[in-house]
């Protein structure tokens, strides 16, 4: 598999096994494949795959209207073989300026406190903690939520 990145486009859904795939080599606990399926009608087009030089997906991300102006990133996926290489920052990044051009000013997360590629990846791009969830993932497997301004708030206008 080739991981250069050559674009981020809105799959379409005939290309989501693909998707499942890469959610099955990455989560201990994947998406089934009818829960993607309702997460990509729910999503629109900020469900996002990142394609290689030879049309195949090497990732993912999705996210979905939380409540007015909050954007929920509700998944983010790179195949194994095409980690660190800036993939999945480029998928958050173009989910971001999706979410901020849709009107939505905050983006929030969740993540496994054990998920250091994850944290570090949200950390850097400017998510912080703001609540430890006890248990989210299952028994003694807690989340943390995180936040982030996706675009600047204009305060006073005029
Ligand atoms: C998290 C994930 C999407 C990152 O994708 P990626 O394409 O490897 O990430 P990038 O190459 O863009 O790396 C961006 C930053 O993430 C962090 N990071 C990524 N992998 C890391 C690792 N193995 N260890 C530590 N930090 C890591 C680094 O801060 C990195 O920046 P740097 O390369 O400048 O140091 C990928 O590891 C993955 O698919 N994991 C399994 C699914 C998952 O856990 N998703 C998140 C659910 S909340």
């Amino acid at each position: 598999m080739l991981c250069q990145l050559a674009k981020i486009a809105t799959p379409p859904k005939e290309s989501l096994p693909q998707v499942h795939e890469i959610e099955k080599l990455s989560f201990e606990d994947p998406y089934p494949a009818w829960y993607l399926r309702a997460l990509y009608s729910l999503a629109g087009n900020l469900f996002i795959a990142a394609y290689n030089v030879e049309g195949e997906i090497i990732g993912y991300a999705a996210a979905v209207p939380k409540r007015e102006r909050v954007c929920h990133i509700a998944s983010i996926a790179v195949h194994p073989k095409c980690r660190r290489r800036g993939v999945g920052r480029a998928l958050l990044e173009s989910l971001e300026e999706l979410c901020a051009a849709e009107g939505y000013n905050v983006c929030i997360l969740e993540v496994s406190y054990t998920n250091w590629p994850a944290l570090n990846l949200y950390h850097s791009s400017g998510y912080r903690w703001f609540m430890l969830i006890p248990n989210y993932y299952g028994p003694g497997k807690h989340a943390i939520a995180m936040v982030k301004l996706c675009r600047s708030q204009v305060l006073v206008e005029g």
